[in-house]
């Protein structure tokens, strides 16, 4: 694929994919490492002179973090020391006429590509192709750049439209991130750790039946809703929960879960307790999540997760392992964290959480393999799929527009 030292940018108005999906309280978007990440693709172009087009998703659907990206252009000036505008239109006459009045060397930041929903059309990248978001942007710009390795698994529209349409190059995140990816998947020594967490468990079950099928590890640690979900296949009652995991819809893999947990029960670990809040608001610890709500793996968990991956070789960290935001809820994401930092073990981690949570712990980097701004990504690849957006890009590389 073509990167962004093989396109002349001077004048040019160039689309810019960046992956800025940050975690939100209470509507306030936070700071993330993905910022910092995504100013420097986005600095480099502005500063040679592109008139740099930005387009971001936040959050999805019907999520409490599904808003505009107002907050996000103002955390990209700060990272590329720079103005960037923000229009809350898409493809619009308002978004259309702030890109016909952009200089080269400034930058303007789109609305939230999700809010559309040509964005999410489950269709192959000819067919995005033809929708008005993408032809209409594609008609104003004479290059598109991707540097959302983190949103690389996800075929939509913003991803795998634009190659079809305009000369396509990968960005600085992009090509490191993948270059860094392809090298340590192949490569990691016996025995193997997952452990999988945070609140996506689709992804996390691909990989979980990839690995286990595949022999590609030795333990399966979960937590996090993939946890809850396995305790449930595991027949142990969740409580509350379980109402909770339906009606967002995690509970649809159940099924498939149980007869999973069934044949490779002896790779999975399940948290044995849990963290709660008690009446007075303070954390406690129980033995059973069916009585409240759980917001951490209890201390037990934290210590046998940490026993198993002080004797491994590998570790592969998706998490985290509980609301680690919350400061009586972080310890299980810190001992984790701490118990790979100290470890000889290879490792490699992602996802935006993982990434704030190891800035809050001050874990030392150097101590880790590689620390990728991706999660739902690595999975993917780790699990052997394809990456749409990389597809594209190397489609975009062999064709004349
Ligand atoms: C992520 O945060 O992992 C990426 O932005 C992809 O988000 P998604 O899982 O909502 O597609």
């Amino acid at each position: 694929m073509k990167t962004i030292d093989d396109l002349q940018c001077e004048g040019k108005t160039v689309l810019v994919r960046v992956d800025v999906n940050a975690p939100v309280t209470d509507g306030v978007a936070g700071d993330s490492p993905r910022f910092k990440e995504a100013a420097e693709t986005i600095r480099e172009l502005a500063g040679k002179k592109a008139r740099v087009v930005v387009l971001a998703h936040q959050g999805r659907a019907g999520d409490a973090d599904f808003i505009p990206l107002k907050q996000h252009a103002e955390l990209l000036s700060k990272h590329t020391r720079k103005r960037v505008k923000y229009v809350d239109d898409l493809f619009g006459s308002k978004a259309l006429s702030e890109i016909g009045r952009l200089k080269p060397g400034k930058i303007l930041l789109l609305e939230n590509t999700r809010f559309y929903a040509e964005e999410t059309l489950a269709a192959p990248p000819e067919k995005l192709a033809q929708t008005i978001f993408v032809k209409t942007l594609a008609s104003h710009a004479q290059a598109f750049v991707n540097d959302a390795f983190s949103a690389a698994h996800r075929g939509q529209a913003s991803l795998v439209g634009f190659p079809e349409l305009l000369p396509s190059y990968a960005g600085r995140v992009m090509a490191r991130e993948y270059a860094a990816i392809s090298k340590v998947a192949g490569a990691m020594e016996r025995p193997v750790v997952f452990i999988l967490g945070g609140a996506k468990p689709d992804d996390c079950f691909k990989l979980l039946k990839y690995a286990a099928e595949n022999n590609k590890a030795d333990y399966l640690l979960t937590s996090g809703v993939i946890g809850e979900l396995c305790l449930i296949a595991e027949g142990k009652d969740m409580g509350a929960k379980r109402q909770w995991l339906e009606e967002k819809g995690y509970a649809k893999i159940l099924p498939e879960l149980e007869a999973f947990v069934k044949k490779h029960g002896a790779k999975i670990k399940t948290p044995v307790d849990f963290a709660y809040k008690d009446s007075d608001g303070i954390r406690a610890e129980t033995d059973s999540a069916a009585g409240a709500p759980v917001f951490d793996i209890g201390s037990r968990t934290a210590k046998g997760y940490a026993e198993i991956i002080r004797r491994s070789r590998a570790v592969y960290f998706k998490g985290p392992v509980g609301a680690y935001e919350q400061p009586q809820f972080e310890s299980g994401t810190r001992i984790v964290l701490k118990a790979i930092e100290s470890s000889h073990a290879f490792s490699l981690m992602g996802g935006g959480h993982t990434m704030n949570a190891l800035e809050k712990f001050g874990i030392n980097k150097k101590k880790i393999g590689h620390v990728s701004t991706a999660g739902g990504a690595v999975i993917a690849f780790l699990s052997g799929e394809k990456l749409p957006a990389i597809e594209a890009l190397e489609k975009s590389a062999q064709k004349t527009y």
